[in-house]
């Protein structure tokens, strides 16, 4: 507005001498009066004419001011117009938006079905929101909340990263324990407030991500749309609830990224990630100390260490591993320089979800209502791993044990895909504050995993 004001004059000017000027009658009166402005920059006219010339040229000097500045108030006001209806415009299809809840959450089942997913059955329970549920660590730690007597509510928009069906029967097995799982997204703002104005929750198990290393070099954005977008979506609705819950989320070793220093510990350098899941799950760990600073959000940042278990993510190698062993397929055994072996600190599924339970435990209160912060909050980094890394090549073996079969190894030098040589955790944290103390080691594990395998795809045991 302010650079089309100031350039409109000079402009006018310019085109003085110009046919379109002399049709102008407006601008005529400025020809006439052409006599006052200098021809030349710099130099200016003697005025030749008689007092009452001059008065006349005034007054049309003026007249001309007068009109123009008429103008560009006139078109000035009506972009204004036009600038605040579209911004009335972008609030009516918000308004529009936030009437359009589906019929479906204003159904009485529905809502009888959150409801009565969120009743707590033990003194002091708790009600608690778990995002990704129907996903690996979700279902086991939603399934093991509803089991002791807390109100457990699921959350998940059930994508095709990997076979839906296999979160369709983790949803089941939910379904059998009296845990509701919500189809949707965790960037559906309208969803999440509905779901927080009908229930108090006391706790956010955040899970839902999407999860996987090599997988964003096919698709970054639904790394952004889940891990950062749906990420801060959901905090917004926390830190707006009132009551705030307390939020405990899963970050990732990934984090660690580059590190070199063993066993990685929190305190540990984390500005070098391998991979842009890595590099979300970091910015996730910045994002919710914000919440922590400005709203008073209880915050607690749990970093996993390759889970694996029964009903694991197909994804995964030891999964992966698994049907092609039986299939007869070759594996791809990753090698580091100088073909070293990669190594992982595998972590056992139920461990990880006695330590979530144990982080939403020791959770203290968020300190902020309705969005306004009252003091400070808890903000807590923990690792949970096993705290003993095995090779990828024994991994295998111990596979081929329990498979019975052997494997058919292709070994690999690893591309730059994002994986990391090793990963190691160092658990003296978790284990001082969260009482946490991993007992499960990779064969125990893995003997788990492949009866579940075998009993759930109806493998034939020899
Ligand atoms: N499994 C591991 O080894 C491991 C290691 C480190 C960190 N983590 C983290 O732990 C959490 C759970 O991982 P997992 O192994 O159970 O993965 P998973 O993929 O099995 O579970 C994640 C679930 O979140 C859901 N989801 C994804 N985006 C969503 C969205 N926008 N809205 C709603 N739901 C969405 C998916 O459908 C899926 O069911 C993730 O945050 C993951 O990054 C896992």
């Amino acid at each position: 507005m302010k650079s089309k004001n100031s350039n409109s004059l000079p402009a006018d000017m310019y085109l003085f001498d110009s046919p379109k000027t002399l049709q102008n009658p407006l601008l005529q009166h400025r020809e006439n009066a052409s006599h006052l402005h200098p021809s030349t920059p710099g130099k200016a006219k003697m005025e030749r004419n008689n007092h009452f010339g001059d008065v006349q040229s005034r007054s049309y000097n003026f007249f001309f001011v007068l009109c123009v500045s008429l103008f560009i108030l006139m078109a000035g006001a009506y972009m204004l117009r036009g600038e605040n209806s579209s911004v009335e415009k972008k609030f009516r299809d918000v308004r529009e938006t936030e009437n359009a809840i589906p019929e479906m959450w204003r159904s009485q089942a529905w809502q009888k079905s959150v409801r009565q997913s969120c009743h707590v059955k033990r003194d002091d329970g708790f009600v608690v929101l778990v995002t990704g549920a129907a996903g690996f660590v979700g279902s086991h730690v939603a399934k093991a909340l509803k089991k002791r007597g807390d109100g457990v509510v699921g959350l998940d928009n059930f994508n095709n990263y990997y076979d839906p069906s296999l979160k369709r029967a983790r949803q089941s097995l939910l379904d059998k324990a009296g845990v509701f799982v919500i189809e949707g997204d965790i960037n559906d703002a309208i969803l999440l407030k509905e779901l927080f104005d009908m229930i108090p929750f006391t706790h956010v198990m955040h899970l839902a991500a999407q999860a996987g290393v090599r997988y964003a070099l096919e698709n970054p954005g639904s790394y952004v749309h889940s891990n950062i977008a749906g990420l801060v979506t959901l905090l917004e609705q926390c830190r707006k609830a009132n009551p705030q819950p307390a939020f405990v989320w899963a970050s990732s070793s990934s984090v660690y990224g580059l590190n070199t220093k063993v066993p990685f510990a929190e305190s540990d350098r984390t500005d070098q990630p391998a991979s842009l899941y890595a590099a979300t799950k970091k910015a996730g760990e910045e994002f919710v100390h914000t919440y922590n600073h400005i709203y008073g959000l209880s915050i607690t940042g749990l970093r996993f260490f390759t889970v694996y278990g029964p009903y694991g993510r197909p994804d995964m190698a030891y999964f992966s591993f698994t049907q092609n062993i039986l299939a007869g397929k070759p594996i791809t055994i990753y090698q580091g320089a100088g073909k070293a072996d990669l190594a992982r600190d595998f972590t056992f599924i139920d461990d990880i979800v006695k330590g979530c339970v144990a982080s939403l435990d020791t959770a203290e209160k968020s300190t902020g209502t309705g969005g306004k912060k009252r003091g400070p909050a808890q903000l807590r980094t923990f690792n949970l791993g096993n705290t003993s890394p095995v090779t990828v090549p024994t991994l295998v073996s111990i596979l081929e044990k329990h498979l019975k079969v052997k494997a058919k190894k292709n070994f690999v030098k690893m591309p730059r895909n994002g994986d990391v040589p090793f990963t190691h955790a160092n658990v003296t944290l978790a284990r001082n504050e969260l009482g946490y103390n991993p007992t499960t080691d990779l064969t125990s594990g893995l003997k788990k995993f492949v009866k579940w395998y075998q009993t759930y795809y109806e493998v034939a045991t020899s």
